[in-house]
């Protein structure tokens, strides 16, 4: 070892505690000693290079739902635990992290799955990843949209499996225009703003309900507030985009579904049990509407033995909602970037609490 070497390695080694805002941290030089970040399932990139930077980054390399014991175990000291749908974070993950869990870090727009009422008992803040994914989720509500009205799904199937028979045939898989017709949004955030947007090109009227008015967005894109009785009787598609909390809870029951049209759609890419599932299986097979829309479920993932895989009307996807190379990969900059700015103090942290 060269001197000009020794010298540094005597220089990094020198330890020093400083006293900060009446907690202990431990400095090695101006290095804070890592805390520890738990992730709970293998996230893209840049999330888990901005993580390595700054802390000690222990992620699932996995990306299957981690057993609650397993969670419990793995979060045990960290500073943040970044989680994703189908994690339940409750009190018990909470007390299993300790004193020093600062940062609950969504990997997802929802957080339904977090029990924020703990978090904010324990002072820790709930972060999410508003924005990046608005468009890509409207996106696929479109494609839920045009796929359930045009029997899309079917169509391909009877190409694949060798039964078109005829060529062009005067009445093979007739479905209903979505240019033209009738859109009810129901919660007009970010993602049913966008989806609004959309509706403009393809000439269709658009009428919404949601918590709040919004008489600037209503003036930019001619769309109608109404109640959402009104919204259910008028719409040819009715589609949800509010997020899950006690009044939305099963917002979409049978009394609901029974105000729409015969001929009207379901449409859902924001959480299952904004609808009562049950109900819509019901109306569903009683004919009450034409069909179902759905990329969100009551419980997920559903089996083979749920009633909406039995039926021919509905067109089922597996949560994909924001699922694209690129979505991802941003969620995973916004999720890792509101650990760091929060451990920080500075730029941008999507708090929740
Ligand atoms: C997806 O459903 C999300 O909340 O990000
Ligand atoms: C609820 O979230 C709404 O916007 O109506």
């Amino acid at each position: 070892m060269s001197n000009e070497n020794r010298k540094y390695k005597i220089k990094i080694e020198f330890h020093i505690i400083l006293i900060t805002e009446g907690r202990q941290t431990n400095y090695f030089m101006d290095r804070p000693i890592k805390h520890k970040v738990y992730v709970t399932r293998k996230i893209p990139e840049p999330g888990p290079s901005i993580l390595k930077n700054r802390f000690q980054l222990k992620m699932n390399p996995r990306v299957d739902v981690l057993k609650s014991e397993n969670l419990i175990q793995n979060v045990r000291g960290a500073y943040a635990l970044m989680c994703m749908l189908g994690d339940k974070i409750d009190s018990s993950v909470m007390d299993a992290a300790g004193p020093n869990l600062k940062v609950i870090s969504c990997y997802s727009v929802g957080y339904d799955h977090v029990d924020i009422d703990e978090a904010v008992k324990r002072k820790i803040i709930v972060t999410n990843t508003p924005n990046v994914l608005a468009n890509t989720t409207a996106d696929l509500t479109f494609s839920l949209i045009l796929a359930a009205a045009r029997n899309l799904i079917k169509a391909d199937r009877h190409v694949r499996t060798g039964d078109w028979k005829f060529g062009w045939t005067p009445d093979l898989f007739l479905g209903y225009d979505v240019h033209g017709s009738t859109l009810g949004i129901i919660g007009l955030g970010e993602i049913g703003t966008l989806v609004a947007k959309r509706a403009r090109g393809f000439d269709m009227k658009v009428i919404y309900h949601s918590k709040t008015r919004n008489r600037d967005i209503e003036s930019e894109l001619d769309i109608t507030y109404v109640s959402l009785e009104e919204l259910l009787e008028r719409s040819d598609f009715v589609s949800i985009h509010v997020s899950l909390n006690k009044d939305s809870f099963h917002m979409i029951d049978k009394s609901k579904i029974k105000l729409m049209k015969k001929t009207a759609f379901l449409i859902n890419t924001s959480r299952g049990k904004v609808i009562n599932e049950r109900d819509l299986i019901s109306a569903l097979k009683n004919n009450i509407i034409a069909g179902a829309g759905l990329d969100v479920y009551d419980n997920e993932p559903i089996s083979r033995s749920n009633g909406l895989t039995q039926l021919p009307q509905t067109v089922l996807l597996p949560h994909i909602g924001s699922a694209t190379f690129m979505t991802r990969s941003k969620m995973a900059e916004v999720a890792a970037n509101n650990i760091v700015n929060f451990f920080h103090k500075r730029g941008i942290v999507y708090k929740i609490n």
